[in-house]
């Protein structure tokens, strides 16, 4: 993939990005999630790839764009994988919290794992310093063990970083007897895993279960800032699809390397932030033009872009719900 892709996927989280952000704070996370969607599926249309979702909103049936399967891009070479989230974080946009992103990931086709949405992963991530160092299947405090003595630090220097779960006690709990930190987050295990890669975030490890296309995002990005993860895995508890993603007993039960969720170097990631992050900034508006705060990275090269982008904004936007606009006029 040639490298002036690069601005071009950024161009498409911003889209994402800018259009989501109106909704920050008006605590309906199903409109921002369509607002980000829409606007990454237009944008989409003008990048030179022929590409063919393989991590994206749902099954076709579930979801009218952007769903698995789905074709994106003008049609031309080169032929790719993609993955996106459009809204990474649906609550935190809703609440104004931190670290929404909007994500996505290319890979030549077939260098991306199909993970689909009705799957959990079990996820374990650190940066590069610990690369190597990490197993899933080995107990909290080996790896924290091993993490430690691979950045040259006691345990009780490192934090790990959690989604704060009714399934995470026992992973918790484990995590403070053997001596290290824990950060607690609500929702976006996509920026968490990236976090670890960063020097400046103060957060080392990853642990616990999250979405599973939030899986293989996270591995893309990891994969070209030369962090390591592991994964595997896991069935939803609940759900109409619970029943069906239990036959698939062996996928369910290999381990996945870093390598299986995303293959080779020739990968591009890019996010733009949609509220303000510990890595990226969320968007601001300014009446007639707007910032964004991105990241764009190609594996190739290990270029990583921090992108700061001024926008002209063409018309008002529409960001109250049909709801919400019926109730003002009948007031
Ligand atoms: P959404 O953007 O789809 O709301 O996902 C947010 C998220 O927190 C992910 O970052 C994480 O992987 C997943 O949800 C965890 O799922 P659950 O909320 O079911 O524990």
């Amino acid at each position: 993939m040639e490298r002036e892709l690069s601005l071009e996927f950024v161009r498409v989280t911003e889209a994402a990005a800018l259009s989501s952000g109106r909704w920050m704070g008006r605590g309906n996370k199903e409109a921002a999630d369509q607002a980000a969607v829409d606007a990454m599926r237009a944008v989409f249309d003008t990048v030179n790839i022929n590409g063919t979702v393989v991590i994206g909103e749902g099954e076709k049936d579930e979801a009218p764009m952007l769903y698995i399967g789905e074709k994106v891009g003008t049609g031309s070479e080169p032929v790719v994988d993609v993955a996106v989230d459009p809204l990474e974080g649906t609550n935190l946009v809703a609440k104004g919290l931190p670290n929404a992103l909007a994500v996505l990931a290319i890979a030549p086709k077939g260098c991306l794992l199909k993970a689909p949405d009705i799957f959990y992963m079990n996820k374990i991530a650190v940066g590069p310093q610990a690369r190597g160092c990490i197993e899933l299947d080995a107990t909290v405090e080996d790896n924290l063990k091993a993490v430690a003595k691979a950045k040259k630090r006691e345990i009780s220097d490192l934090t790990a970083i959690i989604l704060e779960r009714p399934r995470h006690e026992k992973l918790m709990a484990e995590i403070r007897a053997a001596g290290a930190r824990v950060k607690l987050i609500s929702d976006g295990d996509v920026s968490a895993a990236i976090a670890t890669a960063i020097d400046y975030s103060g957060v080392d490890i990853l642990f616990g279960i999250g979405g599973a296309p939030e899986g293989v995002l996270a591995a893309a990005a990891l994969k070209i800032l030369g962090g390591d993860m592991q994964a595997r895995l896991v069935p939803r508890e609940t759900g109409a699809a619970a029943q069906r993603q239990r036959t698939d007993q062996q996928s369910l039960s290999r381990l996945l390397q870093l390598d299986d969720l995303a293959k080779g170097e020739d990968l591009f990631f890019a996010a733009t932030g949609i509220t303000d992050g510990d890595m990226l900034d969320g968007v601001r508006y300014r009446g007639k033009t707007a910032e964004t705060h991105s990241l764009v990275m190609r594996g190739v090269t290990g270029t990583i872009r921090n992108v700061r982008a001024t926008h002209t904004l063409a018309r008002k936007p529409h960001f109250v719900s049909r709801d919400a606009e019926c109730r003002l006029k009948n007031n």
